[in-house]
């Protein structure tokens, strides 16, 4: 298994499991523990997904020793205070029975996620986290971020794909010591990403399918990727990206996809802000 070494030493699989929009428990845990089958070790849920009890339960069936894996999950807007983090942290923690967890992210930059912070970097210090990082961070943000605090997040999850590469805030993070992981690595099949003329002559060519060749294209950047599929063949086909590899030619014509901006929603956008304020989960 590729991995990647974390800002503090933590070594994270490079490429893992996404369960967003899977909200059915019993689809969910099956999906989960089909993918700890085929190989992956880096499950990626969130308390907003309402499935980590599911989750929790396909990692518990699995019988893999608990050292092997890589949990993340992620503290909703609502949760994002002192006191509430350390509650929500909790109650995540007792979903996925779990007694510690490898990853906990900060959902979204809204909210009061600097008290949000304190409270993840006493956790992180008291050993209940092995690594801390933060999701959908704009650089400016994340420098400040940075600068206020003590520790710095080692990763940033963010939308990229072929539609979006996020270039620069890629070298940015980067230059910081923050790990970018990518979300939506398949632009959710937005946008035909599955019938894209420029991605499929690149799939026959190495006889791999579009899927394979746009995770590839994120693993050959150093970005971890965390594609979702609830179909056992799709779960195996994505997981099998490491036996070839692109040319420079082929990525120069991805580099000819790019939109430079997001399929889904600005960050800058103040409606956004509102809607993830105003967006109550029955956590
Ligand atoms: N931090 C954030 O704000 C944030 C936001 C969004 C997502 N995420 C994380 O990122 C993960 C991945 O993103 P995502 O789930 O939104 O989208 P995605 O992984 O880019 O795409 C998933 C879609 O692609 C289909 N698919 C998967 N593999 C395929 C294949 N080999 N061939 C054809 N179709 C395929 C899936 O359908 P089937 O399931 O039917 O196969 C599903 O419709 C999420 O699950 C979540 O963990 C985080």
């Amino acid at each position: 298994m590729q991995s990647i070494t974390l800002n503090n030493g933590v070594k994270m699989p490079i490429i893992g499991f996404g369960v967003y929009q899977v909200p059915d428990a019993e689809e969910c845990e099956k999906a989960v523990y089909e993918a700890l089958m085929a190989g992956y070790r880096l499950i990626d849920t969130a308390s907003g997904y309402l499935n980590e009890e599911a989750v929790g339960r396909a990692i518990k069936r699995s019988n893999i020793p608990r050292e092997e894996l890589f949990i993340t999950t992620k503290l909703w807007v609502q949760d994002a205070n002192y006191e509430s983090a350390k509650l929500a942290f909790a109650k995540s923690l007792k979903k996925l029975q779990l007694d510690y967890l490898d990853l906990y992210l900060i959902h979204q930059p809204f909210g009061d996620y600097y008290g949000a912070w304190h409270a993840m970097e006493e956790l992180y210090r008291e050993g209940k986290i092995r690594a801390i990082g933060v999701s959908n961070f704009l650089p400016d943000r994340l420098m400040d971020l940075i600068v206020h605090n003590e520790i710095v997040p080692a990763v940033n999850q963010v939308e990229t794909h072929p539609f979006y590469h996020q270039i620069e805030s890629s070298a940015f993070m980067k230059a910081q010591g923050v790990q970018h992981q990518s979300w939506a690595p398949l632009a959710k099949g937005l946008n035909n990403l599955f019938g894209n003329e420029v991605l499929v002559s690149i799939a026959e060519k190495h006889n791999k399918s579009v899927a394979q060749v746009v995770l590839r294209w994120l693993v050959q950047r150093g970005i971890v990727v965390i594609p979702k599929s609830v179909k056992k063949e799709r779960i195996v086909e994505n997981f099998n990206i490491f036996d070839f590899e692109l040319s420079t030619d082929d990525i120069e014509q991805i580099s000819t996809l790019d939109t430079r901006k997001s399929l889904f929603l600005s960050y800058r956008d103040p409606e956004v802000a509102k809607m993830m304020g105003n967006w109550k989960v029955d956590l």
